[in-house]
């Protein structure tokens, strides 16, 4: 095709896919909808070759940021409203499962395995609030799920994750608990507080030129996984927090919110947290896809 016009280029582009090598389907579906919606927003907003190279030059200082401390695309993700839409088409609601939410960029694997109502502070911070959070988990027939591992993760009271904070021992506020035969976990933590997400280079730039803020209501990330169980990737929000209706990810859900409530005199934390999961069988997850 040597006459390229602005009517015909995105049929033209799309076909080119697979005329050199063999390309399989999903690849193929793939491609032919990203150059439709990137043409159509060039012509929607009539994009300039000055705000072409703009963009271009802002894609490269966002990947020369990304390091194994930062995901720089993933945060773009979350403030575009990427990753909690991509959960939702990935995680449907199937029933009265726990509803999942984003990942986001501060989860580290291999968090220390601790005894039932271990505590995941490992450094005081003046006014913290310590919360004895418990629950059960259970299959979606209300049975209890023995042996789940509970992840869990959250921000300091200085609104900073520990791998973000050189002043934070390794792990602190992180760990791993393991269910009983009754399904039923605890542990300690201290209330999260709401923070912002890293708003320095690329990520600030986007929320600026969006006109929105960086913050998040304060949140404990939980993953939950079973063996035999749809894993669950997800956050209980405190509904006293500032920031539920206005998060800078967008990954509040109504269902995930959850009281931290003043503890029974005598007690060694300040505050209480109940949250139960439910988790569906793996399989259930195929045959939804299928
Ligand atoms: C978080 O909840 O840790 C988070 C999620 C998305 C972007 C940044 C942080
Ligand atoms: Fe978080």
């Amino acid at each position: 095709m040597r006459n390229v016009t602005i009517d015909n280029v995105t049929d033209v582009v799309i076909e080119s896919l697979g005329r050199h090598q063999e390309i399989p389907a999903r690849q193929r579906e793939i491609m032919e909808s990203l150059i439709r919606h990137l043409h159509g927003f060039c012509k929607d907003v009539r994009l300039t070759h000055g705000e072409f190279l703009q963009a271009c030059d802002y894609l490269g200082r966002a990947g020369a940021i990304c390091s194994d401390k930062r995901q720089e695309f993933i945060l773009l993700g979350d403030i575009l409203g990427v990753e909690v839409l991509v959960d939702m088409l990935t995680n449907p609601i199937q029933g009265e499962e726990t509803i999942s939410t984003v990942l986001g960029p501060f989860f580290r694997e291999n968090a220390p395995v601790m005894p039932k109502g271990a505590t995941t502070v490992r450094k005081n911070f003046e006014g913290q609030e310590t919360v004895f959070v418990e629950g059960y988990v259970r299959d979606v027939e209300g049975a209890p799920i023995a042996g789940a591992i509970i992840d869990i993760w959250e921000d300091a009271p200085n609104g900073l994750y520990e791998n973000h904070d050189h002043d934070q021992p390794d792990y602190n506020l992180r760990g791993r608990f393991e269910t009983d035969a009754n399904g039923h976990y605890a542990l300690r933590a201290i209330r999260p507080v709401p923070y912002p997400i890293p708003s320095d280079e690329t990520a600030g730039e986007l929320i600026r030129y969006m006109g929105h803020h960086s913050m998040r209501p304060g949140h404990l990330h939980m993953m939950v996984t079973r063996d035999g169980y749809r894993s669950l990737i997800s956050q209980i929000y405190d509904s006293s927090s500032p920031h539920l209706d206005d998060d800078s990810v967008f990954a509040v859900k109504e269902a995930l919110i959850g009281e931290f409530r003043k503890a029974p005199e005598g007690a060694d934390t300040d505050l209480t947290l109940r949250f139960d999961f439910i988790l569906p069988r793996a399989e259930a997850k195929r045959m939804a896809a299928e």
